[in-house]
């Protein structure tokens, strides 16, 4: 069935470079031979393993200032995020050789404040089990596995023949990794989609528990083990929601979060096709975990983490601190990812955002804010008018208010006549959005004429944060309790905005570009 994807996505992209008389060499895809070889973290065939100096890049159109890219290629999803020491460690999966979906390796960038990155060498190249799908990493401070105490291990789906699961481990605090002698740790020759393994230690039952997504067959299983090699199937989850049942499921995130004085834990689900419109889309369930068993409250299911086109599989940092849970999503959807007119990247992830649980009608609904750290790129806050333009804004932030019992709009807009209009309704409070010609697009799978996320907030007041990117605009309700991210592809920056009468107040900051400047 994931062939059947790549199969689409391959001839997707044949179809755009046909209709775009795109002849450009650099556009065509090659594959390399890669060398095969188990027990050694793989090897770059093309020798040179450090990326290029960045200087002078990252100006090109569409690049985004605030949100992390590669210099070059391909990215798809967040993998192994783990915080080591001060470090926030980001890997994804990246294809070394050029910027279509293929050769899947982990790349890698860290960052010490969540916004600033720097890329690092790819850590993990396709090998004899297979190409290097999601999962994710921890820090073994006990030694469960033998690796050495503190050693940094990464679980990832080898995906050959079959998904099976691998493991490899880092003396140098991740930036550097060896494969496992003994992989696959978890084999499989029976099963079509067995993918993503996120793993966290579950201090109560003193083991580590893997989370695995089992694609078209709607299910997470459940995996223990106290060493990191020697696992054991503990148990499945299925829904009976059918509105959930569509699609893939995919990278999948299990964690605690405290609601209401108390402990819930939070299952986070990619679902490709099947999101909250069309294409992928992240949903969450919330319950309970007794260290073998997810059991979902009876919610009104599917929830959605987001209600834009463009955050898919994501999930959390591990051993992040203050037992904080920071999400990041890639942002784009399969729908159209790689059709995007990004180049010589495609494409970004979302802002960092940390998550909590909130109570709305009596029920826990999941909160994201853009992590505190964007305070590092933000300049002082000033009052909009309606009709001011941002000059030399790069990216920016704007908070507007309007009251909860009144329809509003706020438009951003360019000189190009594109604009992006967020238009506020008060049957079901909802905001809602156009994405088209009007706002700039790409491929005709991109046009989406009615987008729409419920604010879920009862506040005398709507509060919107905005984050707008040269190619990307993320909103916000102040509490975290809607979150709308969407790319968009203006032929330049929306640096106009326009206010109903009714916004009670909007103010913004220019957010400085995260290149060059650390
Ligand atoms: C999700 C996904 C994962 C898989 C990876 C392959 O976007 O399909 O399930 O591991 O991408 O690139």
């Amino acid at each position: 069935m994931f062939r059947t994807r790549q199969f689409t996505i391959l001839l997707q992209a044949a179809l755009l470079l046909a209709a775009c008389g795109n002849d450009d060499p650099s556009s065509v895809i090659e594959i390399p031979t890669t060398p095969e070889t188990p027990g050694t973290g793989g090897e770059n065939p093309e020798g040179n393993d450090t990326p290029s100096d960045n200087t002078g890049l990252y100006t090109e159109q569409y690049r985004p200032q605030i949100h992390y890219t590669p210099v070059k290629n391909w990215v798809n999803d967040p993998n192994g995020m783990v915080y080591v020491d001060g470090t926030w460690h980001l890997f994804y999966q990246y294809n070394p050789y050029g910027n279509d979906w293929g050769n899947l390796s982990w790349g890698h960038a860290t960052s010490t404040d969540l916004m600033h990155w720097k890329e690092q060498s790819t850590v993990l190249y396709r090998d004899a089990l297979g190409d290097i799908f999601s999962g994710s990493a921890v820090v073994d401070k006990e030694n469960t596995a033998g690796f050495g105490a503190g050693s940094v291990v990464a679980l990832y789906t080898s995906a050959g023949e079959h998904q099976q699961q691998s493991i490899a481990y880092s003396n140098d605090k991740g930036m550097t990794f060896t494969t496992y002698n003994g992989n696959p740790v978890i084999g499989n020759t029976t099963r079509g989609d067995f993918r993503d393994p996120k793993v966290f230690w579950h201090e109560p039952s003193q083991q580590w528990v893997m989370s695995l997504a089992l694609g078209w067959s709607h299910g997470i299983e459940f995996w223990t083990s106290k060493d990191l090699k020697s696992w054991t199937m503990a148990s499945q989850f299925t829904t009976q929601v059918a509105r959930c049942n569509q699609g893939q499921w995919e990278c999948p995130d299990l964690f605690p979060l405290e609601y209401k004085g108390q402990q819930k834990w939070v299952l986070i689900v990619s679902v490709n096709p099947g999101g909250p419109f069309t294409g992928s889309g992240t949903m969450y369930f919330v319950g309970d975990f007794n260290g073998k068993h997810f059991t979902a409250d009876a919610l009104d299911y599917p929830l959605w983490a987001d209600y834009g086109m463009d955050n898919y599989a994501g999930v959390t940092w591990s051993n992040a601190p203050d037992e904080r849970k920071v999400f990041l999503g890639w942002m784009n959807n399969w729908t159209y990812a790689g059709g995007v007119p990004c180049s010589p990247w495609r494409s970004a992830f979302t802002l960092p955002r940390d998550l909590s649980l909130i109570e709305y009608q009596g029920s826990p609904l999941l909160s994201s804010k853009v992590s505190p750290e964007v305070e590092t790129l933000a300049g002082s806050w000033e009052k909009a008018a309606s009709g001011q333009s941002f000059k030399e804004a790069s990216a920016y932030h704007i908070q507007a208010t309007f009251p909860y019992d009144k329809a509003s709009t706020l438009t951003l807009s360019n000189a190009y006549g594109e604009k992006y209009e967020i238009c506020y309704n008060t049957i079901g409070h909802k905001i809602s959005v156009e994405r088209t010609s009007v706002t700039g697009t790409c491929v005709s799978s991109f046009s989406m004429p009615s987008l729409y996320a419920p604010v879920r907030t009862e506040t005398e007041n709507v509060t919107l944060d905005i984050f707008v990117d040269q190619s990307s605009v993320e909103v916000f309700t102040g509490n975290g309790s809607m979150a709308m991210t969407n790319l968009v592809f203006p032929q330049s920056i929306y640096n106009q905005i326009e206010t109903s009468a009714l916004v009670t107040e909007t103010k913004y900051r220019t957010l400085k570009s995260i290149w060059n400047q650390k």
